[in-house]
């Protein structure tokens, strides 16, 4: 599903360049769940952006879903669709939507009947724990329940490639858990899921950890 090579990017700023990946190598395969560990800063976030297309790589080669994650934005936002997902760091709902609404989006972007739409947002909410907050616009939930929004926003799209980062970090150990599993259900069939952690008990529910530092992979 995903191969990186020697993967660099350099961020170039009025304060100077910053050298987030410095040789970044990693094979992930289909149907594989790891969770990416390491410090705040050591490319994280920045590892995420790239595996989903949503920036370019300033070298070495990365490879998604068999194909070389194309350079200009408009190539790269057709690339993502119906290839990836994520759920962001910031959550990124849409704040005009309700929590409904926004799991719905990629369902409609997909074609997917209303009726049907409606039915399945319901069921995905109810699934994070959120069926009394249906009608609820993101401003009105607390940051947890907006990230549950986000988790099932992600498990409502087709997308073969799941990219989350840290999908727990606002929520208490048993919420935690509970959306873990339902990753992994996702998992089960036949998603696959890369997800930043700093928590070593999601990390442990990986196949497998793989901790980064300054930009690398750490031996
Ligand atoms: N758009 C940008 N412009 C300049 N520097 C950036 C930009 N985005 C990230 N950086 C820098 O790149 C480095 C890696 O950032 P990144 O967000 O990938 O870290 P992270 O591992 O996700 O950290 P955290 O655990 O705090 O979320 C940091 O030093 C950061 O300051
Ligand atoms: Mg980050």
């Amino acid at each position: 599903m995903i191969e990186c090579v020697g993967l660099l990017k350099r961020y170039e700023s009025a304060s100077g360049a910053v050298e987030a990946l410095r040789g970044l190598d990693l094979s992930v395969r289909c149907g594989e769940l790891v969770a990416i560990t390491g410090p705040s800063g050591c490319g994280k976030t920045t590892l995420l952006n790239l595996l989903g297309a949503l920036d370019h790589p300033s070298g070495g080669t990365l490879r998604v879903a068999g194909r070389e994650v194309p350079r200009t934005p408009r190539e790269r936002a057709l690339f993502r669709r119906g290839t990836v997902s994520f759920v962001f760091q910031q959550f990124h709902l849409v704040p005009t939507l309700t929590a409904a609404e926004n799991v719905s989006l990629p369902l409609r972007y997909a074609g997917v009947p209303r009726a049907e739409r409606r039915c399945r947002a319901a069921a995905l909410l109810e699934r994070v724990g959120l069926a009394a907050r249906r009608e609820h616009f993101p401003r009105l939930l607390s940051g947890g329940e907006q990230q549950r929004v986000a988790v099932a926003r992600a498990l409502a799209s087709g997308a073969g490639l799941l990219l989350a980062d840290e999908p727990t970090g606002n929520l208490d150990g048993e919420t935690a858990s509970a959306i873990v599993t339902l990753l992994r259900e996702a998992v089960a069939e036949g998603k696959t899921l890369v997800l930043v952690t700093h928590d070593p008990e999601v990390a442990a529910l990986a196949d497998r950890a793989v901790r980064l530092r300054d930009g690398r992979v750490e031996d």
